[in-house]
This record gives structure tokens, sequence and C-alpha cells, in this order.
């Protein structure tokens, strides 16, 4: 609690446009991020809160992939539910900015120019991965393949999920590019790699010093020094990609910048706009610039080394930028004892939370906050949610004011009541340990608010809340009343003053509420002020308003239907093996052709008579096809998906006008038609039913 107000840059993650934020996100880091920056607001800080979509990447191609959709279109719909997630769930940033923004890729690309003129890349031209059906070189994300470390056969080409190795995706074991299905190629590319293994010893050096200053959670700090310890290599800030911040050096056709350069400037981009919005264009300067600002970095513990090391490193060899002073990464938040998975739908998703649970915002950034995973990984259940609304929110919280106002309209119309003096010093000098109580909460909460312990605040902000629970219970005075008016009228003034505090201080946890008891008890901001300053008074006759429930209770069925919905996720996709569920990835569709153009083909009925192997490729079976009117040889690339002695008798269409074509020496006339499948790669045969005549025509 300071007078003249420090500078703060608070900054979280910018989530990955391609899907929509589930509560582990929300634990993760947009919930702390969204408690603190309400608490130092509440102290007079001066705060900038900044977050945004991150926009490019392989990540959004290939969700673009599996929905049938543009880039473009898939960034554009998810922008739009995480931004209203967040926002309907109280999360309140400055800007929610996003990284495929004009502004931003100017930002990037010039951020980029600089650390190129001043040297700290370097060029490497090495073997990379590529789809040649797809004519297209594969970013990590794109390889999957068996884990080096731990045999894990859903590895990808930048980390195991299975056991969270960071690979590369010539690590892999069977490579299979996502897109085909087929195992890549290799190819030689040019790329311009980060000099990380000459920058170490100045960032390890930066983040020592920082820690005499501001120590870094433990977990944190392990993670970087045991980067450190295995030495930090080259690594590559461009990717071979067609969606994404164009590179900007001549010879960089086709290339963009590597997400994980761009996205943390996307902070920056999004500071700027904030400033262009403000009508103001310099004022980013003030955040990023000014060696004052304490820039905070909000995020999960999956990003620790691009915000502690990577992200310090740019920022330190581009010049003139603050560096982090603390990154209170989070662990993991699980869901009834298992991960968070997307691709199994083992999520609560935060707009579904919200549709299912309309009002009951608080309850949920409650219970996160109370299961906040700080330290080590915490877990989500829908029974903790449920005791934790019923039990402790609305049982403690809730029920108290609930009380307050109750006995304030009952007793006095909602007017507070007049109390001689020496009844109210004597009430106080008795109940001495609720203002003791009161006058030290704000510290400890600050403490630990300030320390990034979310979960003791709530604790404490709990405890005042019990504090004003007991004090009912022990002088009950719905009965005193009748015997001493006047001492009950003062102990409701106390009530009243708890209240007040409970007011003021449950706004960064609670902000739905905190509106509640602010109109309550008619608080204006200079009363809040007031109340944090330790000056706030209570006066006689001041109104107070009748408070509704602040709090609903959660039910079975409610908690039943959330526990099948999840159940009813599994069994739509079973859980062979940790994200078993395979990417599936669609082929571009081609180009459109005239109906003329299609009536060309000549596609027929057949059935497979014979087949066998063709020496020397693993591909081909050379197959005799009765076509009803003749029988023909036709060479097929089915050899890896079926044994000849499997598809004798098999019906099949055959595209019989095909101009015949040597393989392998031998002449084929036709072609099968197969289905690819776009899940597993395998090929399937398309075939007509079983009492279709050979040489029927297909149209
Ligand atoms: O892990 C993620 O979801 C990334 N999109 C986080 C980026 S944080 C920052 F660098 F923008
Ligand atoms: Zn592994």
């Amino acid at each position: 609690m300071s007078n003249t107000p420090n500078r703060y840059l608070v900054t979280a993650a910018l989530p990955y446009a391609n899907g929509p934020a589930h509560l582990g996100h929300i634990a993760g880091a947009y919930l702390p991020a969204d408690i603190y920056v309400r608490y130092l607001r509440l102290m007079g800080e001066d705060v900038l809160f900044v977050c945004g979509s991150d926009e490019n990447g392989a990540a959004i191609t290939i969700q673009a992939k599996r929905e049938g959709k543009t880039p473009q279109e898939i960034v554009n719909k998810y922008h739009a539910v995480l931004k209203n997630g967040f926002a309907n769930l109280g999360i309140e940033f400055d800007i929610y900015h996003r990284t495929s923004s004009a502004l931003h890729h100017q930002t990037a690309s010039d951020f980029f120019k600089i650390l190129y003129e001043k040297g700290v890349f370097t060029e490497i031209t090495s073997e990379q991965y590529y789809d040649e059906q797809f004519n297209q070189f594969l970013a990590d994300r794109y390889i999957q393949g068996t884990c080096p470390k731990c045999g894990s056969d859903r590895a990808y080409g930048d980390q195991c999920e299975n056991c969270g190795s960071a690979l590369s995706p010539t690590d892999l074991i069977n490579p299979i590019s996502i897109l085909s299905k087929q195992p890549p190629v290799l190819k030689t590319t040019k790329h311009w790699y980060l000099r990380m293994d000459e920058l170490q010893a100045d960032i390890k050096n930066w983040l020592q010093n920082t820690q005499e200053n501001e120590p870094w959670k433990n977990h944190v700090i392990g993670q970087c020094n045991a980067w450190f310890n295995e030495g930090l290599q080259p690594r590559a800030m461009t990717r071979d990609l067609d969606w994404g911040v164009p590179v900007p050096l001549p010879d960089a056709q086709g290339k963009v910048l590597y997400v994980w350069l761009d996205a943390p400037i996307g902070y920056i981009s999004a500071t700027k706009q904030w400033a262009i919005d403000k009508g103001n264009p310099e004022l980013w300067r003030e955040y990023w610039q000014n060696p004052d600002t304490k820039l905070i970095h909000f995020i999960g513990k999956d990003n620790i080394v691009f915000h502690c090391i990577n992200f310090p490193m740019i920022l330190k060899a581009h010049g003139n930028y603050v560096l982090p002073t603390n990154v209170p990464a989070n662990q993991f938040l699980n869901l009834e004892g298992q991960k968070f998975s997307t691709s199994r739908n083992h999520a609560v998703w935060v707009h579904e939370y919200l549709a299912d649970f309309p009002e009951h915002q608080d309850a949920l950034r409650y219970v996160l906050a109370a299961n906040m995973p700080e330290n080590k990984d915490s877990d989500f259940s829908w029974r903790d949610f449920q005791a934790r609304n019923n039990n402790e929110l609305l049982a403690v919280f809730g029920n108290f004011v609930n009380r307050v106002s109750v006995l304030m309209q009952k007793n006095y119309a909602g007017s507070v009541p007049a109390v001689p003096a020496h009844i109210l010093e004597a009430t106080n000098i008795e109940f001495a340990n609720v203002f003791d109580t009161l006058q030290a909460f704000p510290y400890e909460y600050d403490a630990a608010i300030h320390n990034f312990e979310f979960r003791n605040g709530l604790t404490e902000l709990m405890n005042v809340a019990r504090l004003g629970n007991k004090l009912i219970s022990d002088t009950e005075p719905w009965k005193l009343i009748k015997t001493n008016p006047d001492k009950t009228a003062a102990i409701l003034r106390l009530c009243l003053r708890i209240t007040a505090y409970l007011a003021a201080y449950c706004q960064p946890y609670l902000p739905f509420t905190a509106i509640k008891l602010r109109q309550f008890l008619q608080l204006t901001p200079a009363d809040i002020q007031n109340i944090i300053k330790g000056n706030y008074t209570i006066e006689t006759g001041q109104h107070v308003e009748p408070v509704g429930l602040l709090f609903q209770k959660i039910t079975e069925e409610q908690i039943n239907q959330q526990l099948e919905k999840l159940q009813a996720a599994k069994q739509q996709n079973p859980d062979k093996t940790p994200e078993s569920k395979p990417d599936i990835v669609y082929l571009p569709q081609k180009e459109t052709i005239s109906y003329d153009e299609f009536a060309k083909m000549d596609i027929r009925v057949g059935t497979i008579l014979a087949a066998e192997k063709v020496q020397k490729a693993d591909k081909l079976l050379k197959l005799q096809i009765d076509l009803g009117y003749e029988q023909r040889t036709v060479v097929s690339g089915i050899a890896e998906h079926y044994q000849p002695n499997e598809i004798i008798n098999q019906k099949v269409l055959v595209l019989a006008n095909l101009a015949p074509r040597l393989l392998r020496g031998i002449e084929s006339r036709g072609m099968i038609l197969m289905a690819a499948d776009p899940a597993t790669g395998k090929l399937l045969f398309v075939a007509p039913p079983n009492d279709s005549s050979n040489g029927a025509t297909v149209a």
C-alpha cells in the first residue's frame, strides 16, 4: 500500500485462437492475473492489463484444416469466443488484442528487423521434414511419431505430451505427417536462428540478479535452471508456413516468424493499440520503456521458458525495453483427477459453464481461486465445486451478509440505529478482537496477493466473513434485542463494519458480489478508499438496502448433469492413450471443374479376380480385374494396406478410361478408386454393392 502509485504492466498469456478457453486456462493464468490487477487498482496503483488472441502458428493452421476453414475464419471465430468468455467471467483486460492485426504484424516485423540488424541471428540451412503430398514443410506440430524418451506413439515434433520432453522433429521414431498420414521426407531449407547459446550467460546473470530483489517461485526458477544446465542451443526464429508474420528479409519467401517469437511481442502491440485507442499513441512507451515499470507475466507452466528466457533475451537484445519483474507461473489444474484434454473433450469450457450456471461467475472464481495450482498441480471436481459453493461461499460469506441484511431490515428498517456512546464503547471493548482482526487483515491480504499466494488471500478474506458469522452466532442479536436493544444495535454496527471490509476487499476475487455489497451498504468510491485507509465510519441513520441472496445453492441434479456431460464426452472420445484421438486433417478441396470435365471420366464397377505383389515395389499390387466387358491389369498402390489374398472377389470402382501407364514395367490400364481415411491414413475401397454387375457405369 503505497502513497505514490507504482506503474505495473500485467500480461496474461495470449491464448491460441484455435479453441475456446477451459477452466484449466482460467485457473492457470487469467484468474490470478485478474485478481492481482483488481487488487492493485483497489490500492490505487497505476496498472495496465493486456492480453489478446495468439492467432499465428501451426496451432491455427491445423485447426483450420480440421474444420475445413481458412486460418482467418478460425481466428475470427475463436477470438470472439475467447474475448466474450473472459469478459463474462469478469476478467477485465484494458485491451484484448489480436496478433493477426496489421499493427501486430508491423510491430513484430520491425522487432525482427532490429534483432537482425543487431546480428543476433545466424542463418542455418538444414534438412527438415516435408510432406510431398501436401507440398509443404511441416511445422513441428504437424509431425507425430514415437517419443524416443517414453515410447508414447503420439509425440509431436516439438514435445511429447505424455512425458513432457522437449523434442525436435528428427528425434521422433517413425515420424508421420499429420496432413497426409505418410512418412515425411527430408528437404533442405534455410532459417534464422537466435544465438541462444551466445546469449545464455547474460540472461542467466539477469535472472540471478532479479532474484535478489524479488524472489520468483521455486518451480519457475527450477525450470529455468534446468534449461541453463542443459545448455541453450540456437533456436530457429522463422518457419516455413503460409500463415503468420512474413519474415521481413528479401530471401525469405514463404517464411514467417516463429509463433513464439511474435506472440510475446503481441503484448507490446496490444499496449500500442491501447495507447492509440486512448488518443495518446506514444503512451505505450511509459509501460515498456520506462525502467520504473514492473512487468509481470501471468502464464501456465508450459510457457515458462518462453517468458523467462526467450522473451527477456530478445527484449534485452533489442534494447530499450523493461524486462519482467516476476513471472508467477502456475502449474496445471486437472479435471476430476485427469489432465484437461481438448482432443478428448475432457474439459469444462468457460462459455458452457456460463451457459449452464448463469449468474454463478463468482462461484467459479471462488472455487478456482481456492484450488489454484500455485505451486503444484491441483484438481477441479464438480463435487468439490458444489461443496465449496454450498458450504463456504453460501454458508459462510453469503449467510453472514444475509443475516446482517435481514436483521437491519427487520429491526431497524434499514437505517443504522443510534447507540448511546457508553454502550458503543463498552461493546467495542468487549469485541476488541473483531477490531484487531479487521486491522491486521489488510496487511495479511496484501502480503498474500503481492506474493502471488492467491489461495491464502482468499482464506484471509473468508476469515473476515467467519469472524462476522461467529459474532452473530455468539451474540444472537435476534434474542438479545429483547433484553438489550442498545447492545444489539452496537453489535449490528460492528457487523456492518465487517460487511464494509468484505465489500471493499472481496472485489478482486468476487467482483460481481462486490457490486451487490456496495449497493447494500450504499458505498461510494470515497467510502471504499476510507475502508482501505482504516478511516471508514458508520453514521447513525445511514441507509442500507436489502441485499438479495448473494449465492445460490448448487443442487445434486446440476452436478450430476455435469458429470454425465463429462462421461458422455469420454464415451465419444474413448481414452486409449493420453491424447488418443488422432488429429483429423482434411486435404484441401481441389479446384472446381465443369460437369463436362467430370463426364469425361468412365467409372465402372469391377471385381478383383487376382492379386500379387510387384517385385521390388513395397507399395504396389498387380491386380486382374473383371469389368464385365473385359478383363484388365491394373497396378495399384495399396500393398501397404492389403495383402493380396484378402482382396480377391473385392468389388471395386475403376476409372476405366485412364490412359495406360507403365509402372515397374507393367502396363496398368485404369485406376481403382480408394478413400484415404483422414483419421488413420488407411486406404479403403470405394466399393459398390456386392450385387452390382461388373461393367456398370457410375455417374
Ligand atoms: O500456450 C499458449 O497458449 C500460447 N498461445 C501462449 C502465448 S503467450 C505469449 F507469448 F503470447
Ligand atoms: Zn515421451
